[in-house]
């Protein structure tokens, strides 16, 4: 069970702050439990982690199996949603060095997230010379980033494998009915995974958007939902007692107390990617507007020597929600040295988690003596079962701190601004009104 300690909230906030927030906390979680609020046409996360499709989860586990077995490496083709949730789970449950520190399996490497030229061209000469699997995920089906991605990589196989060996390596995660990769896999036969139509993006990882890959990794996705399902039956009780309730309560009584900046910080090296995964979902969520918390995450004790000068001293602006994990997958103890030259023989015998965790307690009062509120969340073990219990934990909480806050806590209007841009300076056919604006503003 997760457990969120929030005694370093109080002394910032008047007393009875928690029962202020109440009346708003019942409404959302009726709006996310009844779909009666804005955005419930994505919901099908709510109940995802016990309704998910059973056949389908067969086939990602007989996909990745497949994968695990012909391909020394999986490209995973994806973007914001279709692609942070599924790095997230690798990195933290193996390692930020997953391609280097796995034991079988195939490298994994993320592509059509950016419009780097070095980038892909660095996963092409890494796949070329091995066998490669595609796996590519696009809600829509449209997205630039992924769609160019997988123009490459698409005729990467066809060159290497042909047309028919290309086919029986290339798997699409896409919508059931729509879009233009959808179009594709059907015109090729490949393998078809679907993202529910009522699943968003940043809510998806629990689908085969992020399954396949999690899969592929040799993680065992059948705890992960298991996790998620413990902490949504947890989690569907309404009660100030609910710990997302809680979390969401503090949150929003920080924000309304003139806090602008949440700092997710972690002291796992491999945690580092799951705040990416969370920045996402709460930016998306609840940055709308002129609204909600900025959400930023550092790693710890890394960035105590960067941002740890900010967080201690600077514009008091920020709070602090702090993941830590209860058990480590390994133990390591601080030898002796006779001549203790370091002066650090007072530490001799001692474990790194002892050391980490009288860290961890330093820091927290340290900031809490700095006037950063500071929620911590402990989470029982850097497993599936766990990690699937965090993600749902992030996710029901965001849901109702978006309804709290007074947004849609399910659309991204906001995305589209820039996109909308591009195209019409890449010259898309039907921006081209669009274009000759923006190239005068330019002074093209
Ligand atoms: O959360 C979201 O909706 C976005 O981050 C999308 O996941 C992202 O833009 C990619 O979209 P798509 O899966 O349609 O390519």
């Amino acid at each position: 069970m997760l457990n969120l300690d929030l005694s370093n909230v109080s002394p910032f906030l008047p007393a009875g702050w928690r029962a202020g927030e109440e009346k708003g906390l019942k409404q959302a979680h009726e709006y996310v439990m009844n779909g009666t609020g804005a955005g419930s046409d994505y919901l099908g996360w709510v109940r995802l982690p016990a309704d998910y499709d059973k056949a389908e989860f067969a086939r990602i586990r007989k996909a990745a199996e497949k994968i695990r077995s012909d391909s020394k490496a999986l490209v995973v083709i994806g973007i914001g949603g279709s692609y942070l949730g599924a790095r997230a789970v690798i990195e933290t449950l193996t390692s930020n060095n997953y391609n280097l520190a796995r034991k079988d399996g195939p490298a994994i490497y993320f592509a059509g997230n950016g419009l780097s030229a070095d980038a892909m061209n660095e996963v092409i000469d890494l796949v070329k010379d091995v066998d490669f699997s595609v796996n590519v995920i696009s809600k829509s089906g449209t997205t630039t980033e992924p769609a160019v991605a997988f123009r490459i990589f698409k005729a990467l196989l066809e060159e290497k494998y042909g047309k028919e060996g290309a086919r029986s390596r290339i798997y699409a995660t896409t919508d059931a009915k729509r879009g233009a990769l959808k179009g594709l896999a059907d015109q090729e036969g490949y393998e078809e995974f679907v993202v529910p139509d009522a699943v968003g993006g940043r809510y998806s990882v629990l689908t085969a958007v992020g399954l396949l890959p999690i899969a592929a990794a040799g993680i065992d996705i059948q705890a992960l939902m298991d996790g998620a399902r413990e902490e949504m039956e947890l989690l569907s009780k309404p009660g100030m007692d609910n710990p997302a309730w809680q979390y969401a309560a503090a949150r929003h009584a920080l924000y309304e107390s003139g806090k602008k900046v949440e700092i997710l910080a972690g002291y796992e090296p491999s945690f580092r990617f799951f705040g990416e995964w969370w920045k996402q979902l709460f930016g998306e969520s609840e940055g709308k507007d002129g609204k909600g918390l900025f959400p930023a995450s550092v790693e710890f004790t890394a960035d105590l020597h960067s941002m740890g000068q900010f967080i201690q001293q600077g514009e008091r602006v920020m709070i602090e929600t702090v993941v830590r994990f209860d058990k480590a997958h390994s133990s390591l103890n601080i030898p002796n040295d006779p001549e203790n030259v370091d002066g650090l023989n007072f530490l001799s015998g001692k474990s790194m988690a002892f050391v980490a965790e009288q860290a961890l307690r330093g820091v927290i009062l340290a900031h809490v003596d700095g006037g950063v509120p500071n929620l911590l969340l402990t989470v029982p073990a850097r497993d599936a079962r766990s990690l699937g219990a965090l993600i749902y934990f992030f996710e029901f909480a965001c849901g109702i701190s978006g309804y709290l806050l007074g947004v849609n806590p399910f659309d991204q209007p906001g995305v589209e601004a820039y996109k909308n841009n591009m195209y019409a300076l890449l010259g898309k056919p039907g921006y081209e009104a669009q274009k000759v604006e923006l190239e005068k503003r330019l002074g093209c």
